[in-house]
């Protein structure tokens, strides 16, 4: 069964990535971003995709943009929440607005945006839904508190949705390790060259991997997966170098 798909964070990366492959498998797409980039984005994957401006952060832009995607192409009956924002900083020098606008970004955007989804996710029987959280949920790395505490937040609320909605919604989530898209752009080639060594594929990930992921806890091969968070890391996490 495909249906009408809400993708946040869709103007680039993996958003734009999953938005693609869903588009590709018949769903109904609609691609949200604060960057209006976005519309052109969609335009480009034709006509059963539409691109929408607004900040998941903001419930006033949910409501619009959640009443427009129905007018256009029907309720909503799967949701990629996918955006983020990170401010790479130690917890010391964190400013308590820096702080703020990640857990409001990466968590609260998510909580937004299943509520506002739910009336056309739970009609569905069942709706779909996958949020994107990270490797960092599990690992303690540098300089990503809030970056790390957000997506630790967001492998709860998975579990917490999939038994609050049972057999109405199948809630499931995602955690990346290190991909290929505009996040990496700050770091220099030896940095990613580092990066891709500590997985165990020895490379880093492209966003049509992370998006294949996603296509499959969001379709009905996985009909009887949720609550689930499944790591697409090409092994990252489970090497280790003792010596
Ligand atoms: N790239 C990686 O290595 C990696 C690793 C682990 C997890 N992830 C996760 O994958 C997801 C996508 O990451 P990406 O690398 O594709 O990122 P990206 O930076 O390429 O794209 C993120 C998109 O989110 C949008 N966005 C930011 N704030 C927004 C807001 N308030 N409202 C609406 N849109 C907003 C941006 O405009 C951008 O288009 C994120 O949840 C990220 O945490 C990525």
């Amino acid at each position: 069964m495909t249906g009408t798909a809400l993708i946040t964070g869709a103007a680039r990366g993996i958003g734009e990535a999953t938005a693609r492959c869903l588009a590709g498998q018949g769903w109904q797409v609609a691609l949200m971003d604060r960057d209006p980039e976005v519309i052109e984005v969609a335009a480009g994957l034709g006509s059963q995709a539409r691109g929408y401006t607004g900040d998941v952060s903001d419930p006033g832009d949910w409501e619009r943009i959640v009443g427009a995607v129905t007018a256009d192409l029907g309720p909503v009956t799967g949701l990629v929440s996918n955006a983020l924002i990170t401010d790479p900083t130690p917890i010391d020098r964190m400013t308590p607005e820096s702080w703020q606008r990640q857990l409001d970004v990466n968590l609260t955007g998510t909580f937004h945006g299943v509520r506002t989804c739910l009336p056309g996710l739970r009609a569905a029987r069942p709706g779909r839904v996958v949020i994107v959280s990270s490797v960092h949920a599990f690992f303690g790395l540098p300089d990503v508190p809030a970056y790390a505490a957000t997506k630790a937040g967001l492998t709860g609320l998975t579990r917490q949705l999939a038994v609050q909605y049972g057999s109405g919604v199948r809630v499931n989530c995602v955690a990346p390790g290190p991909i290929r898209t505009a996040q990496w752009d700050r770091l220099t080639e030896d940095e990613i060259a580092r990066s891709a060594a500590e997985t165990t594929l020895g490379r880093l990930g492209s966003p049509d991997e992370v998006a294949a992921a996603i296509a499959f806890l969001i379709g009905d091969d996985a009909s009887f997966i949720t609550g689930a968070t499944l790591t697409v890391d090409g092994g990252w996490s489970v090497t280790k170098n003792s010596s």
